[in-house]
Formats: structure tokens, sequence, C-alpha cells
């Protein structure tokens, strides 16, 4: 297993490319189903979750082809990658694929309403929480579709296809406005989602399926219209940039000091973040192409957070922002709201020296003058980013276990770092 070691006390000064957003990316594959045609996306990062869906949509029978380049010394060019769903051969998705990625449940959508049948696993437990799917399948039963739970999967048949409804979401929910706005799509008649989430990646996979042929309205707000339509066809999309990894990126500046500029991304992707992270102490200077970060020359100020549905702070950046905190010169409040049990990064902050207490979805973060190096455990995706934050200050060496959660999510980290002047190197096997 893969480790990182990273020697803290350089700071980040040079050029960090922003890679296509993993989390456009999956749905945006996912997409592929709802046509016989070529699905042409751009700009996908080479993420193991990526290449974990492209399984997974293999067995359901979907072909693609890989044109474009990797990352490359210069930029970060993401790739292009065709996939072609022509020819379903199977409408199961199986326990020991999904299991591994929950996004992989969100082909139920897609295969009901091109194939009127899904058998889907369902996804299980998580690390970050117990992350039920009622609300697709309640969203789905909404839509025309009977669905049973049997043996651990969602049975779900639409004899005759799917039919346009109206459904209000109980709780936003990213991966149920996703799988409802493409399953609307090829429904009959009209459908109206409430409550939907307004998260940027919605507001990708709109314009995708727009560019299909799908009649969208108003995805980026919190009711979206959908007259479904007969057939879509293929399309080239672009996917967006990684405002996760663009925090991510802008807060290990705001920790270690110096000027990097992020390019391929804006600070309009991450309102509530941006003005976290600048409150912190961070200049973000919005530049041809990017956004240029640098230090205020003061120390880190303490700032509080509350997670919350986009456009509120991302729970994808909560661990982050609480490693960015421990060297704050005060005390920060971070409250989760999303998922109850993501605060599993606190036990490895405290491994560095971190001062953090925790009651119930609250975590109390009180500043420390120095972090110092030790070995510590990747619980999950974001969890492990905060660890390679914290350890780029901390004094000595940071080793970083269970790398394979950030191989998840983050395209060549270690690359975009050490390029900036950080001491980070893998360790293979
Ligand atoms: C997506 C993101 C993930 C991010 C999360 C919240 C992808 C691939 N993943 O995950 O990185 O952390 O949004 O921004 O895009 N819920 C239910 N019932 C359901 C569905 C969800 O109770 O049927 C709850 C979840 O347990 C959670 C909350 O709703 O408490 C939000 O989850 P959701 O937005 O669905 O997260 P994902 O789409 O899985």
């Amino acid at each position: 297993m893969d480790r990182i070691r990273i020697r803290g006390g350089n700071e980040l000064n040079g050029t960090i490319p922003i890679s296509g957003a993993k989390n456009a990316t999956l749905p945006l594959m996912i997409a592929s189903l709802l046509t016989d045609d070529t699905l042409t996306l751009e700009n996908v990062p080479h993420l193991a979750d990526v290449e974990g869906l492209t399984r997974i949509l293999g067995n359901h029978g979907v072909d693609f082809s890989v044109t474009g380049k990797r990352l490359r010394q210069e930029a970060g060019l993401g790739r292009t990658i065709h996939f072609n769903a022509r020819n379903i051969v199977d409408t199961t998705a199986p326990y020991e694929l999904v299991s591994k990625m929950r996004a992989s449940f969100w082909v139920i959508g897609p295969l009901l309403a091109r194939m009127h049948q899904a058998k889907v696993s369902l996804p299980g437990g998580c690390a970050i929480g117990t992350r039920p799917v009622d609300i697709f399948i309640d969203g789905l039963r909404a839509l025309g579709a009977e669905i049973d739970i049997e043996a651990g999967y969602a049975v779900a048949s639409a004899k005759g296809g799917l039919v346009g409804g109206r459904y209000k979401m109980p709780k936003v929910s990213v991966g149920a406005t996703h799988v409802l706005m493409m399953a609307a799509t090829l429904a009959k008649g009209e459908t109206v989602l409430e409550n939907a989430a307004r998260e940027p990646e919605i507001i990708d996979l709109a314009n995708c399926l727009t560019a299909m042929g799908a009649k969208i309205d108003g995805a980026g707000t919190s009711t979206i219209r959908i007259d479904g339509v007969a057939a879509l066809s293929g399309a080239r999309h672009r996917v967006l940039p990684d405002r996760i990894e663009t925090g991510t990126y802008a807060m290990a500046v705001a920790m270690t000091g110096g000027d990097v500029t992020l390019t391929g991304t804006h600070a309009d992707l991450l309102p509530a973040a941006a003005r976290a992270i600048s409150e912190a102490g961070a200049i973000l200077t919005p530049v041809e192409n990017g956004i240029r970060v640098q230090r205020n020359g003061g120390g880190i100020n303490a700032v509080d957070v509350t997670t919350d549905p986009y456009p509120g702070f991302p729970t994808d950046l909560q661990a982050q922002f609480m490693a960015l905190m421990t060297k704050s010169n005060g005390i920060a409040t971070i409250t989760e709201t999303i998922f109850e049990n993501r605060f599993m990064h606190v036990q490895e902050l405290a491994r560095l020296g971190a001062k953090i207490s925790l009651s119930g979805q609250v975590a109390r973060v009180e500043g420390v003058k120095a972090l110092k190096g030790a070995p510590v455990m990747a619980t999950d995706l974001r969890a492990s980013v905060s660890l390679v934050i914290a350890g780029l200050v901390a004094e000595g060496d940071t080793l970083v276990n269970r790398v394979y959660h950030l191989d998840r999510g983050f395209e060549r980290l270690e690359e975009k770092l050490g390029r900036c002047g950080a001491e980070i190197e893998r360790i293979s096997g």
C-alpha cells in the first residue's frame, strides 16, 4: 500500500493546475447510459474513482475509448473519454461493484429511464455516515417506477416507461438530484423536482443533458423542471473545474504561506469557502484563467464554519479547513450538518499535536503554535488530504498511510504540491 511522506516547513510558490471535478465526472459518465449515441467528455481527471466507474459501466455494456493526454509538466490537461452505451447488455449492478463506490448506485436512474428496468445493489455502509438511499427510491417511485428491496438489491421496473411527476425531496441530496434529473429526461411529460440540490455539478450535468437534447429548466435553483423527450443523442461536454480541489490547495497555501496561482478554475465555484479562506488571512485574487492565493502577512485567524448544501460551506472541505484552523491564533468552531460521522480526521490531526475537542456535530479547534510530524492514517477521501495540509507545516516527517483514499479524488497530489516547493514523496509498496 502506498504511503506519502511530507517534511513540513516549506512555503508553496508556483502554479497548480486544477483538474476536472470528480463529482461532476461521475454523474456525467453515468449519463452515457441514457443514449445509444457517443457521449464525449473532456477534462476528465485521472482518478481511481473514474477508473472504478469505467469498470462498472463496462459491466452494463458501455464501450469507452480514451484520447488526449494525462497531466503534463506544464498544464493539467485532463483526458478526453468517449462513452458509448449502444448495447446495454446487463441492467444489474452487483454488490461487489456498487459496494466499492457509492455513486455507482446512481446508474439506477438512467437504466430505469432507458431500459425500463434495473437491479442495483444497495451501497451499504460508509466511513462518514449511514448514507441511506430512501430519497432516490421515493423520487423514482414518484416517476412511476415500481421498486422492491430484495436481498440487498433495489429491483426496479417501469412498464411502458417512466412518467413525469412532482417530487419534493425531504432533504437536499446531490446524488438524488442527479439521478432524478437524469431519469426525468426520458420520462413521459413534465417532472418538477423541488428542494433540489444547487451544486455547480448539478448545473454541469444539466448542461450536458441539454446538449444531448434534454429539456431542463432551473438547474442551480431549488426547483428543476424537466420536460421528457423520446430519446437523447450524443454530445461533447467539458467537465467543470473541481471546486473541492481548488479549495483544498487554497487552504494549503493559507496554511504554509507563499504565492500560488491555481489555474483552470475560479472562485465563484466556492463562495462560502472562499470567504472563509479570506477571513482566515489569505488573499484570493481572480487572475486570467485562475485564482492567485497569497497569505496576507499575518497569522491564521480563527474562523467558525458550518457545513451546508451549496451555496453553503461544503462538507467536502470541512476536514481541510479544520487542518488550517489547527494553526490559527484563536479558537474556531466547526459544525458538520451533512454527515453524522465526518470527524474521523480529528484523532489523526491530534496525533500531529492539534487541540480539538468534539461535542456531537461540533468541533472546537484551538490553534497551536506548532504541529509535529507523525505517522497518520487516511480514513476517507477528504480526511486524508487534511492530513497532508497539516503535514505541510508540521515539524519533521509526517507519514500518511492508506493513500488509496487520496487517489480516489486528488489527481497527482504529490506532483502538484512538489512542484510548488513542498517536500513530499510517495513511497510505493
Ligand atoms: C455528494 C458528493 C459528496 C458530498 C455530498 C454532500 C458525489 C459523487 N459525492 O454525495 O462528495 O460530500 O454530495 O455534498 O457527488 N441522504 C438521505 N437519503 C438519501 C440520500 C441522501 O438521507 O436517499 C442524506 C445523506 O445521508 C446525507 C445528505 O442526505 O446526510 C446529503 O447527501 P447527498 O447530497 O445525497 O450526498 P451524495 O450525493 O452521496
